[in-house]
């Protein structure tokens, strides 16, 4: 049988990258899978009729998860559908890279909500139902850069590093609940994102990690599901970074 069958999930920014094989392992391992999205309307759905062919249920609901209140009726939503959120995969982020000196004050907020405040905006309403039913799943999609630090990603590495302090937070308040929260940290994974790099900023990155190449989305999604099977895991972040730094 499938590890996940009768359990609900969400994935923040399920539409594309690293969430989209998170929703889609998910849905493998039989998980029913909401899948958030902002702007990629097509690309959610198409991950949905991925799933659906997978033999597992999946929707798409559209939420700008940086916003608190736009995330408390798409949580509700869920809650109202499904009766229960089991899984929460807060992975959403953006970013939004410049030197300190060359950062504005729209890019330093922008990327700390849409990376940081979105995982407390979806706590904030899931974590109740999680606490009642006495069983959940919280998983941060941190990054390497939140503990190392990056050139050009203050705002980024500060809502990172954030979302590993928020989760070892409340993995204690949580642990007697029978909910886990973990992170995972990626290296650099090939995704839009990394695309959007220029190429010798991504040549200059590939010759850094040990392993000499970016770590494929699946092997994200293959951490969430090990996490969501783990019974004794919590506070944790798991470091899927092809040695490119270790703790
Ligand atoms: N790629 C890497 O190397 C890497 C490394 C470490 C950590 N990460 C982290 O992994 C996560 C996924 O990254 P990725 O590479 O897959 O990025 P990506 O390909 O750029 O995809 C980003 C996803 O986030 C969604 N999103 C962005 N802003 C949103 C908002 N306000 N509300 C709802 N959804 C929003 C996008 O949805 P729409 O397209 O619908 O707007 C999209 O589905 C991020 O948190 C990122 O920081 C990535």
């Amino acid at each position: 049988m499938a590890k996940l069958t009768g359990k609900i999930a969400v994935v923040t920014g399920g539409s594309r990258g690293i969430g989209a094989s998170i929703a889609k392992g998910l849905g493998g391992e039989g998980a029913t899978v909401v899948i958030n999205y902002n702007h990629s309307q097509e690309q959610a759905e198409a991950v949905v009729e991925e799933i659906k062919a997978m033999g597992s249920s999946a929707i798409a609901l559209q939420a700008d998860i940086s916003d608190a209140e736009a995330t408390k009726v798409f949580i509700e939503k869920v809650l109202e559908k499904f009766g229960r959120i089991d899984i929460l995969v807060n992975n959403a982020g953006i970013t939004r890279d410049k030197t300190f000196k060359k950062m504005s004050f729209d890019e330093w907020h922008k990327v700390i909500d849409t990376n940081l405040s979105s995982a407390f905006n979806t706590c904030k309403i899931a974590l109740p139902a999680m606490l009642e039913q006495k069983y959940g799943r919280i998983i941060n999609i941190s990054s390497v850069i939140g503990q190392s630090g990056g050139f050009g990603q203050s705002n980024y590495a500060a809502a990172k590093a954030g979302l590993i302090g928020f989760t070892k937070s409340l993995a204690l308040e949580t642990a007697r609940g029978g909910i886990t929260v973990n992170a995972i940290c990626p290296g650099f994974i090939a995704t839009e994102m990394v695309g959007e790099m220029p190429e010798n900023v991504r040549e200059a990155i590939i010759a850094q990690v040990p392993m000499k190449k970016l770590g494929a989305p699946e092997e994200i999604a293959k951490g969430v599901i090990f996490i969501c099977e783990s019974e004794y895991m919590t506070g944790q972040c798991l470091n899927l970074n092809g040695g490119l730094y270790m703790l």
